[in-house]
């Protein structure tokens, strides 16, 4: 009772200095330290990365992917993109079995289905160009906590049993993660000394020390060894992305989020486009009649997603077009006033368990850095790598297998998202920053797959239309809609009954789910102090200085 109560303390926090927010208590404090230390918030949000590839298995990583957006001192603002890519010797049909039907088990839990990690490298180069301390100084303390090990959390327990099936087909796994046949208990100490290895490898050597010599030894012999692809050359050739960040006006409020290949800025600018602050404000939060607007509007933008968007440096991604006021407003124009809208049929999706993660940092020079990053499902395919200690994603799901067929998050996805040498496979991951008058107000970011952009926006008009605080906005119950499957997915608690039943009338399919995002969000109150708040829905914390 007593560490539920002090958890939940831990939830929120109000400092002058700095911010940082994680899914992890071991890891925000790695941020605060960095931060006290000298470092500003691209150092910390550095420093988190590496600490939650060791204490956040799930999520943090080294083998996966992800983006960072930020704003510096300055106001200038910068999209990083170290999404992984697809193999050199990746082919369109690769996840199709001999009758041409899209097979799961190999885009999600076989060696195919690893994605050329990129995030070594993107927090390496955000380091190198942003940081002020070294790279050696910001990887020790997740060094520290990989060799001398912590304290398992009883979420990361239970986490890890329940993912037994997907992990002990691995021996480098079971040596990781299992003491004596099962996974390691709560209160134990996890130590991973070949990770805390291929750490220090980084933290002298930079990126060549992973995408070169013995631990690129290890990842393709592992490949080799389980039927992937990756080569020396794929991982010698991976390079992450600057990319320029998409910026829009919705609300009276400036967005600054993820370009493609994340379909996350595209589509939260699409949605708050579809949808009328002042008439939401007038029909009340999760109301029926709100429900019906909000469901609309991602049902439409979620089409556009899945149809027009892929990696811009392999398909033509008509953004301006997407965007355009023109074709905003003609496609709100469509949108029924008092009914349910009707997506195709298509079988449902199935959704798994949201593991990717978000964090944030922010300094007391005005520098702000969101980080989401991800293997994909759950401590992605399942597999470490021997000798180097870290798991592998399974991230080419998120490519389209086949279109028309749905992937882990129930996404019915097109042609410009198919698998093709190099490209990046589209992205939901909206790591986000919001200004008021040109001032910082507010980040945010969550895992969650497809739900990760409509709880962007649900915390977002939380905040803006709602006026709620900032936990609130982020604790309350979430619903979702995505073009197909079409229907309402929603959290138990988020309509009435009677608001369900109306919902029923109008002609919704309605899903109700445990629980959709772990949001870690930073605003800034109006006296210029930073409020940190991580969701109600995991262990997180927010701790401030
Ligand atoms: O990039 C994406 O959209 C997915 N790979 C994110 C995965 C995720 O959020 C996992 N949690 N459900």
């Amino acid at each position: 009772m007593l560490a539920a109560l002090v958890s939940l303390a831990s939830q929120v926090a109000i400092a002058s200095n700095g911010m940082v927010v994680s899914a992890e208590p071991h890891a925000t404090k790695v941020g605060v330290e960095i931060l006290k230390a000298g470092g500003n918030a691209f150092d910390a949000a550095v420093a988190v990365g590496f600490a939650l590839a060791v204490t956040y298995p799930q999520a943090g990583n080294l083998g996966g992917g992800g983006f960072m957006v930020a704003m510096d001192a300055e106001g200038n603002f910068y999209a990083h993109d170290f999404r992984e890519t697809a193999p050199a010797a990746a082919s369109r049909d690769m996840f199709l079995n001999a009758k041409g039907e899209a097979d799961p088990n190999l885009s999600q839990r076989s060696h195919l289905a690893v994605g050329v990690p990129g995030t070594v490298e993107g927090l390496v180069r955000t380091q190198h160009r942003f940081g002020r301390l070294a790279l050696r100084e910001v990887m020790l303390p997740a060094i520290r906590l990989a060799r001398d090990g912590f304290i398992v959390h009883e979420r990361l327990a239970s986490n890890l049993r329940s993912s037994d099936s997907l992990l002990r087909r691995f021996e480098a796994t079971r040596t990781s993660f299992y003491r004596g046949g099962s996974t390691i208990a709560a209160g134990q100490t996890l130590k991973q000394p070949e990770l805390a290895r291929t750490l220090e490898r980084i933290s002298y050597g930079g990126r060549a020390a992973f995408y070169e010599g013995p631990v690129a030894d290890a990842i393709v012999q592992e490949m080799k060894r389980g039927g992937g692809i990756i080569t020396h050359e794929d991982l010698k050739t991976y390079r992450s992305q600057w990319r320029v960040p998409l910026v829009f006006d919705r609300h009276g409020y400036t967005l600054v989020s993820m370009p493609p290949p994340s379909s996350g800025g595209v589509t939260l600018a699409q949605i708050l486009a579809f949808v009328d602050p002042a008439e939401l404000r007038t029909l009340g939060r999760n109301s029926t009649m709100y429900a019906q607007r909000m469901a609309e509007a991602q049902r439409l933008a979620f089409a556009d997603r899945n149809e027009h968007l892929g990696d811009p440096d392999f398909v033509d991604v008509p953004l301006d077009r997407l965007l355009s006021q023109s074709y905003l407003n003609a496609r709100k124009a469509t949108m029924p006033k008092n009914s349910a809208g009707k997506s195709e049929n298509v079988r449902a999706g199935r959704f798994e368990r949201e593991e990717t993660t978000h964090y944030c940092v922010a300094d007391s020079e005005g520098n702000i850095v969101a980080v989401t990053y991800t293997l994909n499902g759950s401590y992605g395919m399942g597999a470490i790598v021997p000798g180097a200690g870290f798991l592998l994603n399974n991230e080419m799901d998120d490519f389209t297998s086949k279109p028309g067929s749905p992937n882990m998050f129930g996404l019915v996805q097109g042609e410009k998202n198919a698998i093709q040498p190099g490209k990046r496979m589209l992205s939901s991951m909206t790591p986000t920053i919001v200004l008021k008058d040109g001032k910082f107000a507010l980040t945010i970011g969550t895992p969650g797959g497809s739900t990760i952009i409509t709880t962007a926006a649900q915390v977002f008009l939380n905040v803006t239309v709602f006026g709620m605080s900032l936990k609130d906005a982020v604790d309350s119950p979430r619903f979702h809609h995505q073009h197909l499957p079409d229907r309402i997915d929603h959290e138990r608690d988020a309509f009435t009954n009677s608001a369900l039943a109306e919902l029923r009338k109008l002609g919704y399919t309605l899903q109700s789910r445990g629980s959709m995002g772990l949001v870690a969000a930073i605003q800034r109150l109006p006296d210029g102090r930073y409020l940190g708040t991580y969701d109600r829905r995991g262990y997180g914390t927010a701790e401030g200085y």
